[in-house]
């Protein structure tokens, strides 16, 4: 991995004009945490993706997750009609790769790491994909908090329909009082009503207005869950101006985007956005594919781990010595595992090894403290369980 970090570096860390990648975020790209099917942002991908393929009706929803996070403006911006003065184009919001010219309006062949998986959407389109979930890690300058964090991950979901159906050839005004775009929002609406309740059993939903440069009209889902309001996801009808640009103007559909941290953190109930980045297994063992549980939270600080080695007493019981690390450790020690064993035929003996690893939910340990500890559970090993220490 040291290998491909450095390779990834220097792809985004490249010394062009404008580029504002930091290392530690050239570091995060290419993790695909979206692809790990027993990581919580792959468990719901997976849920979200076996909820589109099961829907009834003849839609097939391609699945794409291996796009590249960098784009040009052209497809993360101009495509979707977001104007040359919209925050998120900013530096200060965005991390682009090379931006000639520094601050002036940018170009549409600015490269940048993606802002939305929505970046997406026009070049799927027009490479004639008529219906999709794409998903990927997406860039963002932002606060620092447990629910935010620079990269996260967003599912962008699109339908397009058969023009027999919505089509024909109308004014913007025509088409937003048409029969066809109210067919389209109410298919959009029961389809997202049908993927929250099955993510968050049955659920109070909200509808509510809201604006995209991309849709039109625009909405937010909300659903009452753990005894508050949340936002789950913005979406809306295709922007007739949007599937022009690609060639599709006689065509009609759907887009919205999610985003995968908020949706894991409430339903596995993860505390710390931190968290999913973690390669720890303390993290990792917790899950399983296809299935959502409740996370067990732990220590952050540092293990301090000792071992100790001793030729076991006629009727051994591992219970004994364990109960006996309890008691001498107390809440101290986090795990006990046995990481040798071998006979000596000889001498007619068996000898047991146990790592234990020491520490605490509150602070850091000094090894000073845990080496007199250990010497106290050796001691106790000796003389109550009649061990003979190696
Ligand atoms: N791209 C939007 C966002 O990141 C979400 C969205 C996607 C809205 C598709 C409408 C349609 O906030």
């Amino acid at each position: 991995r040291a290998r491909m970090v450095a390779v990834e570096q220097s792809r985004f860390i490249t010394g062009a004009d404008g580029n504002n990648v930091t290392p530690y975020i050239a570091n995060l790209i290419g993790r695909n945490l979206h692809k790990k099917d027993a990581h919580p942002l792959g468990i719901i991908k997976a849920k979200i993706e076996n909820y589109f393929a099961k829907l009834p009706g003849d839609t097939k929803f391609d699945i794409v997750d291996n796009l590249d996070p960098l784009v040009n403006a052209q497809e993360c911006f101009d495509d979707l009609l977001i104007p040359t003065d919209h925050p998120g184009r900013k530096p200060s919001d965005t991390y682009y790769v090379s931006r000639p010219g520094g601050r002036e309006v940018s170009s549409a062949t600015d490269t940048l790491l993606r802002t939305h998986t929505s970046a997406h959407q026009s070049t799927l389109m027009r490479s004639g994909k008529e219906a999709f979930l794409c998903t990927g890690d997406v860039y963002r300058r932002d606060e620092i908090d447990a629910t935010h964090f620079p990269v996260f991950h967003q599912m962008e979901g699109v339908k397009l329909f058969d023009p027999a159906l919505v089509g024909g050839t109308m004014s913007r005004d025509e088409w937003l009082a048409s029969d066809g775009c109210k067919l389209v929002a109410a298919d959009l609406k029961k389809t997202l009503e049908g993927l929250v309740d099955e993510l968050f059993g049955p659920v109070e939903k909200q509808w509510r207005d809201d604006f995209f440069p991309f849709t039109e009209p625009s909405f937010e889902l909300d659903i009452f869950y753990n005894g508050d309001w949340m936002e789950v996801l913005g979406c809306g009808v295709i922007h007739s101006g949007v599937l022009s640009n690609c060639g599709l103007s006689n065509r009609h559909g759907w887009a919205f985007g999610l985003g995968l941290e908020r949706l894991a953190m409430v339903l596995f109930t993860i505390p710390d956005i931190r968290l999913f980045w973690s390669d720890d297994q303390r993290f990792l063992s917790q899950f399983k594919a296809g299935q959502i549980n409740t996370f067990q939270s732990y220590s952050k600080f540092p293990p301090c781990l000792k071992d100790i080695a001793f030729w076991l007493p006629e009727g051994f019981e591992p219970n004994d010595f364990f109960e006996l690390g309890r008691g001498v450790c107390g809440e101290l020690v986090e795990k006990i595992e046995l990481v040798d064993e071998f006979t000596n035929a000889k001498k007619g003996k068996t000898s047991h090894c146990y790592r234990i690893t020491y520490r605490s939910m509150e602070r850091s340990l000094t090894n000073e403290e845990i080496n007199v500890m250990q010497e106290q559970l050796r001691e106790q090993a000796a003389t109550k369980l009649k061990v003979e220490l190696r």
